[in-house]
């Protein structure tokens, strides 16, 4: 029996992929997208970088991509899935499936689209001036430490034919699957723009809030847009890890904090701001500004394909009839703390806040009769 030299276990395989790319990675808990330093990318041939955010959970990723102005990436195909957000810029992107037929789209800033499993494809920076960043959450995490073959993640020629969707589902078209409050469903594949796309009422999470799910290239990756109305603050709850949150418009604040904490963690939003929700860690997002405020989560298990329990209990509820826990008290044994039984200094602080931007407050009407808001 001969003795290794390093005995190996308790590998990470993705993080020693990533290390092996040679990319630059960030690690902390918000990250301000514009800020972080990429290097050459030689797999892409274009700047990029990897982005882990601490709390991120054991399944999801970021990457960045920064195309020079005129650059394109080399074509990629792979065993992971992937959504991306355009943080700034515009060009195109290009599907190419085994039998030759190609597929591409343009987007600009704020769009959203997901590329089909190991569908092959490339992005093109339309502008010969003007870099293009975008940003892609995936499951690479997930798919590296599951199979640990970068051979059999990247040059797998098995095509996911099912997932390519429909021709109009590149185009901004989709479909709208209506199923209840907060669980409404736009099948597609490309969201033009997510300022403009229409969303639908969920007022269990509070104050004429709204949104949409998406199910992009009928995949297992999560991604939700929701809007506060000016004037007013979501809810308060938690649930599993893995959610990338990104501002997408307006201007506000989430407070961020575990069970036996007393005190908050607070993040400013600003477009290109990334944080998580922690695993279990409550968090409550405030518009403070003088118009809608949105954002955009993304991570690993959506509404179609849940991949955990806790996302199906969080999400769709376990029994018939059952809502998430994501949206039912905690009273009731859910994960959402209402309005009346939330610290009364997140009221305060965000009045103050109010006040400060001269934005006047529309929440009186979520506090029956405890006066708290005045
Ligand atoms: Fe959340």
């Amino acid at each position: 029996m001969s003795e290794q030299a390093q005995p190996r276990y308790g590998v990470d395989a993705y993080l020693e992929w990533v290390e092996k790319e040679g990319i630059p990675v960030a690690d902390d808990y918000g990250i301000d997208l514009f800020k972080v330093p990429t290097a050459h990318w030689a797999r892409y041939g274009v700047k990029g970088a990897a982005v882990h955010l601490k709390g991120r959970g054991d399944f999801a990723n970021m990457f960045l991509f920064d195309l020079t102005p005129g650059g394109s990436t080399v074509p990629q195909r792979h065993l992971y899935e992937e959504v991306i957000y355009v943080l700034e810029g515009s060009g195109s992107t290009q599907l190419e499936f085994n039998d030759g037929r190609k597929k591409s789209f343009e987007w600009g800033a704020r769009s959203l689209f997901a590329i089909p499993l190991n569908a092959r494809h490339r992005h093109f920076n339309a502008s010969g001036r003007e870099r293009a960043l975008l940003v892609s959450t995936t499951d690479l995490p997930l798919v590296m430490n599951t199979f640990h073959n970068e051979t059999f993640v990247f040059n797998t020629d098995f095509e996911f034919g099912e997932r390519a969707g429909k021709s109009e589902y590149y185009s901004g078209e989709g479909d709208l699957i209506t199923v209840r409050p907060g669980n409404h469903m736009w099948e597609t594949n490309f969201v033009p723009d997510l300022a403009s796309i229409e969303l639908k009422s969920w007022g269990d999470r509070g104050a004429g809030g709204t949104n949409i799910m998406f199910v992009l290239a009928d995949g297992t990756m999560h991604a939700h847009i929701s809007e506060m109305p000016v004037g007013t603050y979501k809810k308060g709850h938690r649930h599993g890890p893995g959610f990338h949150v990104m501002c997408v418009t307006g201007e506000g604040y989430s407070l961020l904090w575990f069970e036996d904490e007393k005190d908050f963690l607070r993040i400013d939003w600003g477009h290109g701001v990334v944080f998580p929700p922690a695993d279990r860690q409550f968090h409550q997002h405030f518009n403070t500004s003088n118009y809608p405020a949105r954002y955009l989560a993304t991570g690993v298990g959506g509404l179609r394909y849940p991949l955990t329990m806790m996302q199906r209990r969080s999400l769709l509820g376990v029994k018939p009839g059952e809502k998430g826990a994501v949206s039912t008290s905690i009273k009731e044994g859910g994960d959402q703390i209402e309005y009346e039984d939330q610290d009364p200094r997140i009221h305060r602080l965000w009045l103050d806040e109010m006040r400060k931007n001269g934005v006047e407050q529309k929440m009186d009407a979520f506090f029956p009769g405890k006066g708290q808001a005045a």
